[in-house]
Parts: C-alpha cells; sequence; structure tokens
C-alpha cells in the first residue's frame, strides 16, 4: 500500500522531509499547504504530481492523506494538531511543540481521548552515537552535564521575534534540553537567565535574548547547565554536550561522541542520516498503527516544552521554577 503524504509548510525544512519521503519505497507526498497560492505551486513543482493549497482544510477534505508533517514555525502549531487528531490522522511535526504549554497541552489532552500516532523532530534521539550513550550511561553515575548551542541568528524573520518563536532555548537549545531528557530522565528544577547583547544593537526588529543560560536538577539527582547565544559568526557555531561521571568525560556533538576514561579514548563518528530514520520509523508507524518505535512523540515531547517553559517563566519571574508543583 503506498502512503499519501501531506506537507504544512513551504520552507526549509518542508523541502528536508519532502526529499527524504519521496525518496522512498511506496511513499508519495501527494500535497503541500502553503501561506499563499504562490508558495504551494512553486513548492508543489518540485515534486512529481503534488497538488498545491493554501488551506488547511481544504487540503485534508480533498485528500485522503496516511499521514500529514507540520513543518511551520512554533506560532503556526496548535489548531492543525488538534484537527488531526479529531480527524485521527497520524502526524509529524517539526519541534518546538509551540512557544508555551499552552496549545501543546490542549493536543495532549486530545491524544488522551483519541490516540493517534505521533513523532516529534527532535532528531538527535535517533543517532547511534546518542544510542550508544545511552547504553552506556546505565554503567556510570552521572554527576554532571553542561550542554550548549552556540550559534549565528537564522536569518527568517519570525525567528527574531519572541512572540513568534519563543526565543532560541525554545527554537533550538530544545534539543539539548531533549536528549538530555532523554538520556537522563525527567527534571524537576529550573533557574535561568538570559539578555540582550549585540543582536538587537545589530539587526533590526530582534526581541529574542541572544544569550541564555539555564541550570536544571533532574529527578535522579544529576545537575545540568545549558548556555545558547545566537551573536556567533557561523564559522564559530558549537552544538554539544559534555557529561562528567565517576570514571569518564564525555563530549558529544552532532559529528562524534568521545569518551575518555583514565586509560582509553574512545570516539564514534555517525554513519547515519537521523532525518532519514525518524522519517523512516514514522512511516513504518503508520503503516503498523503503532508508535512503539518512536522515539520521541507528541507526549514526550510535550515535557521537554514545559522544561523550555519553565526556563521562560523563570527569566520572566527571576526565581527558579519547580516542575513538579
Ligand atoms: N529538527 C531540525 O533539525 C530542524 C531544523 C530546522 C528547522 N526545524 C524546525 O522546523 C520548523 C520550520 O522551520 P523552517 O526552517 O522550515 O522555517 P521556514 O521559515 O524556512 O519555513 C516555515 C514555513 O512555514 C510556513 N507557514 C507558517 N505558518 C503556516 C501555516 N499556518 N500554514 C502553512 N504554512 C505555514 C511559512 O510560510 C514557511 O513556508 C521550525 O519549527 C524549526 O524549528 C527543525
Amino acid at each position: 500500500m503506498t502512503i499519501k503524504i501531506g506537507m504544512v509548510g513551504t520552507g526549509g525544512f518542508s523541502k528536508k522531509h519532502a526529499d527524504i519521503l519521496t525518496g522512498m519505497n511506496h511513499v508519495r507526498v501527494v500535497a503541500v499547504c502553503a501561506t499563499s497560492e504562490e508558495k504551494a505551486k512553486q513548492f508543489a513543482k518540485q515534486y512529481n504530481g503534488m497538488r498545491g493549497y493554501c488551506d488547511f482544510y481544504e487540503m485534508l477534505n480533498n485528500e485522503t492523506l496516511d499521514g500529514v508533517y507540520l513543518c511551520v514555525p512554533p506560532m503556526a502549531h496548535g489548531e492543525m494538531e488538534l484537527a488531526l487528531v479529531e480527524r485521527g490522522i497520524p502526524f509529524f511535526t517539526e519541534k518546538p511543540l509551540g512557544i508555551t504549554t499552552a496549545v501543546p497541552k490542549k493536543v495532549v489532552e486530545a491524544l488522551g481521548k483519541v490516540p493517534v500516532v505521533t513523532a516529534v523532530g527532535y532528531h538527535f534521539r535517533y543517532l547511534e552515537s546518542i544510542q550508544h550513550l545511552k547504553r552506556l550511561l546505565k554503567d556510570h553515575t552521572v554527576g554532571m552535564v553542561t550542554g550548549r548551542w552556540m550559534g549565528t541568528m537564522p536569518e527568517v524573520s519570525w525567528w527574531r521575534n519572541q512572540a513568534l518563536s519563543g526565543g532560541q532555548l525554545n527554537e533550538q537549545a530544545t534539543h539539548i534540553a531533549d536528549v538530555l531528557r532523554y538520556l537522563l530522565g525527567e527534571c524537576e528544577e529550573v533557574q535561568a537567565y538570559e539578555a540582550q547583547r549585540v543582536m538587537n544593537r545589530r539587526k533590526e526588529n530582534v526581541t529574542v535574548a541572544d544569550v541564555g543560560t539555564v541550570n536544571i536538577r533532574f529527578t535522579s539527582g544529576v545537575i545540568a547547565n545549558i548556555v545558547n547565544t545566537c551573536v556567533l559568526p557561523e564559522e564559530l557555531a558549537d552544538v554539544g554536550f559534555t557529561i562528567y561521571t565517576d570514571s569518564a568525560v564525555i563530549n558529544w556533538t552532532p559529528e562524534a561522541l568521545t569518551i575518555k576514561t583514565a586509560t582509553t579514548d574512545q570516539v564514534i563518528v555517525d554513519q547515519q542520516d537521523p532525518y532519514q530514520q525518524e522519517d523512516a520509523i514514522f512511516v513504518r508507524a503508520i503503516q503498523s498503527g503503532s508508535d512503539k518505535q518512536i522515539l520521541s512523540t507528541y507526549q514526550d515531547a510535550y515535557n521537554t516544552q514545559r522544561l523550555t517553559e519553565a526556563a521562560r517563566v523563570s527569566v520572566e519571574e527571576n526565581n527558579s521554577i519547580c516542575l513538579n508543583d
């Protein structure tokens, strides 16, 4: 049976997933929904037989879709997810789930009543290096972790607007927050600081902070810190985390995992594309109707959203925030 996918959004990540999906056997991306007819037409003409829409409901009503990809910015989430749950259509959504937890909470409640296969684009979880680390950490006592998303400001206009993107922790460093949750379990307390240092003076309409730091206390007792900045030139970007255990210093970046002990030094370089993996597993989940192989479901990603939201509230209230309250 051919799996028919509908795509929402016509930006960089819609193309990324559409290219992967159209390369799979028995999968067709049959429709795209854009914010204008022109954009829909431009996107659709890159793919054989794809139809363009600029109304989400028209796409759902005209097409028989087995799954939908939501590759839209944080402010555009909510209504579409709720409509898909109501119709029982599996969906893959890019991270983050929204700007706060308000909209995702409603989606989680809806999924509690009508279970639907979902997946979220926290692709680091699918890396072999992260899978290796998850197994390895069973034999270590983790003391603490330092994580970082040090980069440059994306050019798309919505990203620099706090009300549309939720800021860099919500938009990018969320990947580090999520993968630490995946490896270390849930968090119970968060305390964060943010500031505007450079970008609001250099570029127009910048309302996001350009430096941030968040301290996290995990339920296990592990403590972590994640720092982020978007003031750097692209060439200086640095993303990853370092785990300090009772017997090793483990440094992870999207390129490689390095495990140093007192006597050994091991490097693991990922060979597989995690985006291919997450898309292939989502398609298989549609076919089987089971989300067991999906490493980031909507319900799981909701807890990452709770974590990043707690950091935002901590900044606003100048206080540490307990997640269990
Ligand atoms: N997982 C990853 O590694 C990764 C990487 C890049 C981007 N992303 C995520 O993907 C999402 C999209 O990012 P992007 O880089 O493609 O952004 P983009 O700005 O290039 O594209 C966003 C697209 O969404 C469209 N859009 C906005 N609201 C819409 C709506 N209601 N209906 C239909 N289309 C709508 C815009 O017109 C645009 O085409 C973001 O949340 C981003 O964080 C994830």
